[in-house]
């Protein structure tokens, strides 16, 4: 049997690798844990070198993924050609266009079921396979919580489809044409024709969506390969990628370089800096959030004004913008891109590489600056994430400045309530609706309690009439998210939310609502005293799901607001990778 204190095999030593602890020595645990795992595993697999997870969220049921089967295969080459074992780990997987009531309720179930299994097996590092929207989050959630040796590879963008001869990015245009349809200018039958064109290949939605962004955010956190992020998903680049991680997978676990190296407030940081940009998806205030609590990194909502809002928007893609992330990876993807904000990052920062993140960007190179625009000639001066605060919403609200109409982002109108989904969908386009384009939308009980799960529905579209008038964006405010294909003058994530008695739960039609997004501000003008006196709408308390068993209920009464990454309370921290007990 080895001799775990001096053997050395390669660059790794016998002692460090934590499945040693499983298969070194001689006692009828070690026999039991190599028995079964050999099934064609030679001798030496046992000899203390570094076994490696590949978290795999490939599925049927998640479409944007069902290609990974394809990229475990050339890390698992990856992984044998550096001396390691790779080991394919099915995980949990989240097809966001499919589950309901929202993936999201399920990011934290499938975060923490990756966490328990990479702690429960005897493995030294992880190669983390993730796509669309919800899986890259809980796989980084998972690591950071279990800090083992880690690696993204982003399962990458489709193709661009076109449908006419015109480019189509999946989601945002699905929003664009369905309210076309409503709006009386685009028959159903086109509509529905363009359905076949949307989805041109495998891999995840080709806009900045969250899948892009979050791809794109692991990059600037240093946690995959440098340019990799936006590498499209059937590039046969991205397998040389893939195999590569396979390849570093063993060199992390060497060097015992772990998240918690990686994932520092620098490295979040540069993720801020990186989301304004890209024009990201709001929705990576919640995941970034998530994954700096699993590491008591110390990140707040307001860290994504403050580091976020002066920074430059650069990358002209839906739905800021008019290219699809095909054009973005041609004209030079993250690298170029950080390249432009290089000296707003930390350069402290490092990445799995064991390099500094701004050391990758010595030769990154612009290939098309009308995709990626040079720093001097941005989109928008000013695009980060812009944190809203008053008395609808105390502990924050967010919006997009890059996906909002300019003319809206200080606006006074009157609130048009609804109390729910539901009640949304039943009175939009009643004609004894009392809106016009001045009014402000509040839709509540959207929040992670109150749906819950926290759903995609903030960008509530526009009422029938007002989009026949050629009406296309009013002000709406809403506890829940929004797609991050979606554009419009949004304000999300209003918390605390109207479930758990934030003032959304108070508003009444008609009550005048102030959004002053320059001045940070969203209030409703309500004198103080009639204020104090309200209550929370019957409606809505009537509308809350009250589950009583299985995840949902742990969900419900577990779950934090969207300020606090909407995690579960008791997940916060690191746990380790330590196991305790022997299980034989
Ligand atoms: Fe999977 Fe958009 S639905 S990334």
């Amino acid at each position: 049997m080895v001799d775990r204190r001096v053997a050395m095999r390669g660059a790794w030593t016998v002692a460090q690798q934590r499945s040693q602890h499983w298969y070194g020595g001689d006692d009828r645990n070690a026999f039991i844990h190599r028995a079964w795992m050999r099934r064609g595993l030679p001798d030496d697999a046992f000899d203390g070198r570094p076994h490696i997870a590949i978290a795999n969220t490939a599925s049927d049921l998640t479409p944007c993924n069902s290609h990974l089967d394809e990229i475990a295969t050339s890390v698992k080459q990856g992984v044998w050609e550096a001396g390691g074992v790779p080991l394919n780990l099915p995980m949990v997987s989240l097809g966001e266009t499919q589950m309901r009531p929202t993936a999201m309720l399920w990011r934290n179930m499938a975060a923490m079921a990756a966490e328990e299994l990479l702690r429960a097996n005897p493995v030294d590092a992880v190669v983390l396979l993730g796509g669309c929207d919800k899986t890259i989050p809980a796989l980084l959630m998972a690591a950071a919580s279990v800090d083992l040796p880690a690696v993204v590879v982003p399962g990458g963008p489709m193709l661009t489809g076109t449908f006419r001869g015109a480019p189509l990015g999946c989601g945002t245009d699905v929003w664009r044409l369905s309210e076309e349809v409503r709006a009386g200018t685009l028959a159903r039958e086109d509509f529905l024709a363009s359905e076949s064109a949307m989805i041109r290949s495998r891999g995840h939605c080709n806009t900045m969506g969250t899948a892009s962004t979050m791809a794109c955010l692991s990059e600037a956190l240093g946690m995959t390969l440098p340019g990799v992020a936006g590498t499209p998903a059937p590039d046969s680049r991205l397998l040389v990628m893939a195999q590569h991680s396979g390849r570093l997978a063993v060199e992390l676990a060497a060097a015992q370089r772990r998240p918690s190296t990686v994932l520092t407030r620098g490295s979040f940081r540069n993720a801020i800096v990186a989301l304004a940009a890209l024009g990201g998806s709001t929705n990576a205030v919640v995941h970034l959030l998530a994954i700096a609590g699993r590491l008591g990194v110390e990140l707040t909502l307001d860290d994504f004004d403050r580091t976020g809002s002066g920074v430059p928007l650069l990358v002209d893609l839906h739905p800021a913008g008019r290219s699809l992330m095909e054009d973005f990876h041609r004209a030079g993807g993250m690298l170029a891109v950080l390249a432009q904000v290089r000296d707003l990052l930390d350069p402290q920062a490092l990445t799995v590489t064991g390099r500094t993140l701004v050391d990758h960007l010595e030769d990154a190179v612009t290939w098309d600056p009308t995709v990626i625009r040079p720093r001097e000639e941005p989109l928008q001066s000013d695009a980060g994430i812009a944190v809203l605060r008053g008395n609808l919403a105390p502990d924050g609200a967010v919006v997009k400045p890059a996906a909002a109409s300019a003319h809206l982002l200080r606006h006074r109108g009157r609130a048009v309530v609804f109390d729910s989904v539901e009640d949304l969908k039943a009175r939009l386009d009643d004609p004894g609706l009392d809106v016009d384009e001045g009014c402000v939308l509040v839709l509540r009980g959207c929040g992670p309690r109150g749906y819950p799960g926290m759903p995609e529905v903030a960008n509530l579209p526009l009422p029938e009439r007002l989009l026949a008038k050629g009406v296309r964006d009013m002000v709406r405010v809403s506890d829940g998210r929004m797609s991050g294909t979606a554009y419009g003058t949004v304000v999300l994530h209003a918390a605390p939310e109207a479930a758990v008695g934030g003032p959304l739960a108070l508003v009444r039609d008609g009550d005048p609502v102030v959004l002053d997004v320059p001045a940070r501000r969203l209030d409703v003008d309500v004198p103080a005293a009639d204020w104090a006196r309200r209550e929370p709408a019957e409606a809505m308390l009537a509308s809350l799901a009250a589950p009583t068993r299985g995840w949902e209920r742990l969900y419900v009464d577990h779950v934090m607001q969207a300020d606090r990454g909407a995690d579960l309370d008791f997940l916060v921290g690191s746990s380790g990778d330590g196991v305790i007990r022997e299980s034989h």
